[in-house]
């Protein structure tokens, strides 16, 4: 299985806050029958994009030796959660923030009360310099919930989006939303949004990992592995 957006990386956001975390995180990944996993900390406005990625560069190394060392096979690579606001156009370097080795940027959005057309204008702008993007945990924005010819419109624009496996357990609207893009094939990715190790969202990849229902082995196997591996 591959997990293309976790907060596995120690301090660097508000995910793992020590490479033990980390290492566990790791370990319960692993468990989930996970072996690819994108790092993706968030990069938010104000962040300076060649801190923000040396940062997390030195960050995979170090855990990539203590993977080695304690013998976990398990692959990493970088990327970033970026949060999309009028700001972030003033960055020049924004290519830079794709997942290694492709196209793809992981995007997030203001959860409430972000226009329609703000959104579609924020997807244009990005895919315009030839960035691919894909929408994190759209589940969780209430406008397009609401709004089906804003998911259609994002989805002729040929943006991707990645459902958190563990709203696919939840009650409630953010469920429903989560079941609905996933059992209509709208939804390209699952992925853990992991944070934590004690956190019950590798649980739900791995409760997910055991369905062989081909729109699920598809989200977890088929295309996260071909955007990891560059040949989505
Ligand atoms: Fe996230």
């Amino acid at each position: 299985m591959v997990d293309l957006h976790s907060h596995v990386l120690f301090e660097i956001d508000d995910g793992a806050q020590s490479i033990e975390a980390s290492v566990e995180i790791l370990k319960r990944a692993i468990d989930a029958k996970i072996n690819k996993m994108m790092a993706t900390p968030h990069f938010s406005i104000g962040d300076d994009v060649d801190i923000f990625l040396d940062r997390r560069n030195r960050r995979l190394e170090a855990l990539r030796a203590a993977l080695k060392e304690q013998e976990m096979d398990i692959c990493l690579k970088g990327g970033a959660e970026v949060y999309i606001t009028d700001e972030i156009f003033n960055e020049d370097k924004l290519d830079k923030l794709t997942m290694e080795g492709s196209n793809i940027m992981l995007t997030e959005f203001k959860y409430h009360s972000l226009k329609p057309e703000t959104f579609l204008d924020y997807v244009d702008e990005i895919q315009k310099n030839g960035i691919r993007v894909l929408v994190a945990h759209p589940e969780r924005y209430s406008y397009l919930m609401a709004n089906p010819r804003l998911l259609e419109a994002l989805l002729n624009r040929e943006a991707l989006l990645q459902v958190n496996a563990i709203s696919l357990f939840e009650e409630g609207e953010e469920g429903e939303f989560a079941r609905f893009l996933v059992k209509n094939e709208l939804a390209h990715v699952i992925g853990s949004d992991i944070h934590h190790p004690g956190s019950r969202r590798l649980k739900a990849m791995k409760k997910l990992g055991e369905s062989d229902t081909a729109y699920i082995v598809r989200a977890l196997n088929d295309v996260p592995d071909k955007i990891f591996e560059g040949v989505f």
